[in-house]
């Protein structure tokens, strides 16, 4: 099965680590969206959409693609995201884009990652360490369940 994961991690590469290993865990191909263009997307059965948490959402250039890439109806699509403070599912506005268009997300994956970001750096940023080893391997687990899911 042809899988692909689109991720944007410009903070500290924190969901870098996280689609790295789900894509290494099934044999997906990982497309990093701010340094190239999102490939076609035709023939690619899972898509993964995944970034850091910005501003209570996940990255503008994952809202992009969720708005305007030409997803089919046999496509699965799942969402991650790595948060700070972590007090919400970021994924949601992602997740409603996508569902006004007719694509239903199969899954969602939420960890902490290591922030610091405004006042955060005064104090050395919090989530320090993370995604940690469990978080990564919590990671694998979910992405073998949408990859079973999407077949
Ligand atoms: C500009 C900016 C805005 C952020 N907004 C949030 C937020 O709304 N909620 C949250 O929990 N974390 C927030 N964070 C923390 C990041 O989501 C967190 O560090 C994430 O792991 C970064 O992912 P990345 O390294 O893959 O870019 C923000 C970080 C930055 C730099």
């Amino acid at each position: 099965m042809k899988s692909l994961i689109l991720y944007a991690s410009p903070h500290h590469g924190n969901t870098k680590k996280v689609a790295e290993r789900m894509a290494k865990k099934i044999g997906a191909r990982l497309v990093d969206v701010i340094r190239e263009e999102p490939p076609d997307l035709a023939g690619y059965r899972l898509i993964g959409l995944a970034s850091g948490a910005y501003f209570g959402t996940l990255h503008k250039s994952i809202v992009k693609i969720a708005q305007e890439a030409p997803f089919t109806p046999e496509q699965r699509v799942f969402l991650a995201d790595t948060c700070g403070a972590g007090y919400k599912d970021y994924t949601y506005k992602v997740r409603m884009l996508l569902e006004e268009r007719g694509v239903a997300c199969l899954g969602r994956f939420q960890c902490p990652g290591y922030d610091t970001y405004g006042p955060w750096k005064l104090i050395g940023g919090i989530r320090k360490g993370r995604p940690n080893d469990h978080d990564l391997k919590m990671a694998e687990q979910f992405i073998l369940r949408m990859a079973q899911e999407a077949r």
